[in-house]
């Protein structure tokens, strides 16, 4: 897409200047950034979400049996009928991937990398309801779906700003607001990450959370170290076969260190195991038990697919592409595989197309490596045919 037309979703900034300004930085309120906003899921469906077993979800009450009660769904359908009049919130995870009119929501997010996102939460809210002042981790567009929300934002925070006690919810002891908006239907807020906010329903009110996905430091080292050693040999270690004699044997000295950051160096550089990891870890599905698929057989896909079958991404499935050399790599759900460079436009079609049929996929059925690959991807159950939903 072109990063120098000004989006309204940004408020008339392009998408390269909304990175270069607001993006991990500073917070963003564009009004009407969606005009003529269609709700499109109702207080009602996102409720009957929240019984379901496979979908994530919680209720915030401010003064419940505790203050700042947390529930956790899936709930009973008496649950809604229970709650009081006000100061509650419903929070639904990621409804993207159960309801395809808001996973059409993301296609306006396509400036940034699809990996990067992780989900779209759904909140309901009575009049009053919040889930108090907090720092999230993470980047997050903050759409108003339906009534109003009245939002704060203050302070950065990090790991040493004090929470109240609670052993279930991460809610700020001291809140600093310093901007303020009440925000209305098609009203989207940024904020970067971990800038304190706290959003408090005005009436009954829906709010859609973009959120994204960045791994901590910590899992970086101890994700990929993991993976790596899956590759190292026991007989790789430590070794000094450059040792001269030791004055004192009981110092360890720093050539020692030397020899370790040489070793860590080396394997840490690796940049095709890190390449591989990274797209394995990034598109790990949230809910792996959701991407289940079954054994095609390549006659049977190219049957179907003349019959006017059409395949989709499974909406639970993550999905990347990457260039090594000559070669590429595709991610699928958690899995890569390495595929020659003539499969480029198709592994672009299936990461993006919105659904891949005879007239699309056509040239590529003739292609042994290609028709493999949509039958892997069909049994992993990253691709499927769309009338099996
Ligand atoms: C909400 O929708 O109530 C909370 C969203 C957030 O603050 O991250
Ligand atoms: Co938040």
């Amino acid at each position: 897409m072109n990063s120098d037309i000004p989006l309204q979703m940004l408020g008339g900034l392009t998408a390269r200047q909304f990175l270069r300004d607001y993006w991990q930085k500073k917070p963003l309120l564009v009004r009407q950034a969606f005009t003529d906003f269609e709700n499109p899921i109702s207080p009602d469906e996102l409720a009957g979400l929240a019984l379901e077993e496979e979908v994530e979800s919680r209720i915030v009450l401010e003064h419940g049996e505790r203050p700042w009660e947390l529930r956790r769904g899936p709930f009973a359908e008496d649950a809604f009928s229970q709650l009081p009049e006000r100061d509650w919130t419903l929070l639904v995870q990621a409804v993207d991937q159960f309801v395809p009119e808001v996973a059409e929501l993301l296609t306006h997010f396509r400036f940034l990398p699809s990996w990067r996102i992780d989900d779209v939460m759904i909140s309901f809210a009575a009049p009053g309801g919040s889930v108090g002042p907090h720092f999230d981790n993470y980047d997050v567009f903050l759409l108003q779906g339906h009534g109003r929300r009245h939002w704060q934002v203050g302070q950065m925070c990090d790991s040493d700003s004090r929470l109240i006690e609670h052993s279930d919810l991460r809610i700020l002891a001291d809140f600093i607001p310093a901007s303020e908006w009440t925000l209305e239907p098609g009203d989207m807020l940024y904020l970067p990450p971990r800038l304190a906010h706290c959003g408090v329903a005005v009436d009954d009110c829906m709010t859609y959370s973009v959120g994204f996905r960045a791994p901590s430091a910590a899992e970086v080292l101890t994700h990929f170290t993991d993976f790596l050693s899956q590759f190292l040999p026991d007989e790789e270690r430590y070794s000094d076969a450059d040792a001269q004699p030791v004055s004192d044997p009981t110092q360890i000295q720093h050539d020692a260190l030397d020899r370790l950051k040489r070793l860590l160096a080396e394997h840490m550089g690796d940049e095709r195991l890190l390449l591989t990891w990274f797209g394995q870890f990034m598109t790990e599905p949230r809910y792996p038990e959701l991407v289940a698929g079954s054994e095609l057989a390549e006659e049977d896909l190219l049957s179907d697919l003349e019959q006017g079958a059409v395949l989709i991404r499974n909406p639970s499935a993550r999905l990347a592409w990457s260039e090594v050399d000559d070669d590429l790599l595709l991610f699928a759900s958690g899995q890569s595989r390495l595929l020659p460079g003539d499969l480029r436009e198709l592994l672009k079609l299936i990461c993006a197309a919105d659904a891949l049929h005879i007239d699309n996929l056509g040239p590529w059925l003739g292609d042994e490596q290609g028709r493999t690959l949509l039958c892997e991807l069909i049994k992993q159950g990253s691709l499927g045919f769309a009338d099996d939903e």
